[in-house]
Formats: C-alpha cells, sequence, structure tokens
C-alpha cells in the first residue's frame, strides 16, 4: 500500500502558484484576487473560509472575506454577489456552503458570473465539463483528479464507482473519471442511498471514490486487492481526547481497507487539502484569462 499524499501534493501546488504569482509581479501582470462569501457562523465553514484566505496570503494572491450575518435575506446576498461580479479587482469568488435554510441556495449560485465561479458551480460550468469544454471544474473534484494525475495512476479501462451523487463531488467525480482525456476512460459506476449490492459493486472497483460522508462507512471486506482507494469524507466526530473536542473521520476505514490497496488517500491530509490548492489553481487560471483580453 501507498499514500496518495495530499499535504506534499498541495505544497508542491503552493509553491508553484507562489513562484507564478511573484513572475506575474515581475511582469507588470494582475496578482490573483480570491473572494469568499461566508453566511452566518458555523463552524466548519469558518475553518474552511479562513483557511482559503489563509492560504491566498501564503502564496501572494490578494483575499476578501466578506462575512454576513444569518440572518441576511436572499435579496441582500444576491445584492452582494452581483457586487462582486462588477468589482473588476476579483478573479474569482466562492459562495460557502452550505447556505442557511430560508435561503435558496441554487438560486443564489446561479446569480454568479460564470467567469468568476471558482467553485465551477453554475449550470454554464457543469454543463462546459459534462461537454469536456475549458471552464472552471468544482475544487474537490479538480484536486483529486490532480491526485491521480501526479501519482501517475492509470484510469483508462478501469472500473471506477464513485459512492455519492453530490453535485459538489459525487457527480462531477463521475463525470470527469469518465471523459474522454486522462485522467478519465474509466468506466463509472455511480452508488447512492437507493442503490442496492452495494458491497458486491465496491468489491469489483479497480478505483473506488468515496464521497458519501459516512464515517468509516468503507470497510476492507467491500474492497478489491490492489484497489485505488479515494477518501472525500471529512466529517467531524466527537473526540474528548482532542483539545479542540473532534477529529475528523474518511468515509473509508482506513485500517482495514488500507493493506488492501495499491494507493489510498489518508485523511486528515488526502483529499482536503487539495480542495483549496485547486480552488486556487482556478484563481490563478480566472488571473490569466484576463491577460489575453486586455
Ligand atoms: N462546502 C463544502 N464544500 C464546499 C466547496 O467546495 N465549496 C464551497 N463553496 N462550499 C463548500
Amino acid at each position: 500500500m501507498q499514500l496518495i499524499d495530499g499535504n506534499f501534493i498541495s505544497q508542491q501546488i503552493k509553491e508553484e502558484l507562489t513562484a507564478a504569482v511573484a513572475e506575474r509581479g515581475n511582469k507588470g501582470l494582475k496578482i490573483p484576487h480570491l473572494a469568499a462569501v461566508l453566511v452566518g457562523e458555523n463552524g466548519a465553514s469558518l475553518t474552511y473560509v479562513n483557511s482559503k484566505v489563509k492560504t491566498c496570503e501564503q502564496v501572494g494572491f490578494r483575499s476578501t472575506l466578506v462575512q454576513l450575518p444569518v440572518e441576511v435575506t436572499q435579496e441582500e446576498l444576491i445584492n452582494q454577489i452581483r457586487g462582486l461580479n462588477q468589482d473588476a479587482d476579483i478573479d474569482g469568488y466562492i459562495i460557502q456552503l452550505p447556505l442557511p435554510a430560508h435561503i435558496d441556495e441554487k438560486a443564489v449560485l446561479m446569480q454568479v458570473d460564470p467567469n468568476k465561479d471558482v467553485d465551477g458551480f453554475h449550470p454554464e460550468c457543469i454543463g462546459k465539463m459534462a461537454l469536456g469544454m475549458d471552464t472552471f471544474l468544482p475544487a474537490t473534484p479538480a484536486g483529486i483528479i490532480e491526485l491521480i494525475k501526479r501519482y501517475n495512476i492509470e484510469t483508462s479501462g478501469k472500473k471506477c464507482v464513485v459512492i455519492g451523487r453530490s453535485h459538489i463531488v459525487g457527480m462531477p467525480m463521475g463525470l470527469l473519471m469518465q471523459r474522454n482525456d486522462y485522467p478519465g476512460n474509466a468506466t463509472v459506476t455511480t452508488l447512492h442511498s437507493k442503490s442496492t449490492q452495494i458491497k458486491e459493486v465496491c468489491q469489483d472497483a479497480d478505483i473506488l471514490i468515496v464521497a458519501l460522508g459516512k464515517p468509516g462507512f468503507v470497510t476492507g471486506d467491500m474492497v478489491k486487492e490492489g484497489a485505488v482507494v479515494i477518501d472525500v469524507g471529512i466529517t467531524r466526530v466527537a473526540d474528548e481526547s482532542k483539545k479542540s473536542g473532534f477529529r475528523i473521520a474518511g468515509d473509508v476505514d482506513f485500517a482495514s481497507v488500507s493493506p488492501k490497496c495499491s494507493w489510498i488517500t489518508p485523511v486528515p491530509g488526502g483529499v482536503g487539502p487539495m480542495t483549496i490548492a485547486s480552488l486556487l489553481m482556478n484563481t490563478m487560471k480566472s488571473a490569466q484569462r484576463k491577460d489575453t483580453v486586455s
């Protein structure tokens, strides 16, 4: 078993971005600027957004955090989004999800300018991704694609099983793994809450991508010898032995699964750090797009 080290690869990407930002500065090109919109004070969301802003600083990007109270109206939120769409200095921005229940998430995400949608959630981005056109790929699936590339993992002709069909991970991941590209060209099966024979289907997978948000869901008896296992789970589980009172648990039972794998992502330190790295890569791409336009 070999580890797919997301900490190492994300660090490598951050160094590449730092060098690219410095080069842009030397050439008088625009410094990439990412904004994040956070509604309310959900602990996990606050941690993610702060981490996104901090990573921007590390690589030399500009960053803006727009923090709105939990009771903000949908109209006020959409007004903020219009402001970000019009702000020429902002290359890309994200609306941290989930949004409070009184806000219609789909209606809000529709307002994001697809040219600034570095999360790749807008229907135009998803449509372009499905058609293999140039666009921003959603950050977590893009991060997984990057890991597969940088570890030279073969995907062509492989049986890939994706557990979960969320719009953020499972659905785009399935599309990317079956596209005619590298990584891609896999035979993809999606499993979800209404699927049957989950264990048997998983046992046949050469590549198993697990994104359902249930700690320890995949156990050793569900995994084929030599499989590649990508664990997207990042659930906070109460743990009194930790100062924070919780630990981060993956969807894969690492102890029983890892001995059977050729490659596996740990949690933490696997897919997690890649999400921010790909968000920053998307923001760089957005800034670079403007170089040729202006
Ligand atoms: N919440 C959970 N994952 C994500 C993500 O990738 N982007 C945003 N904006 N919110 C999230």
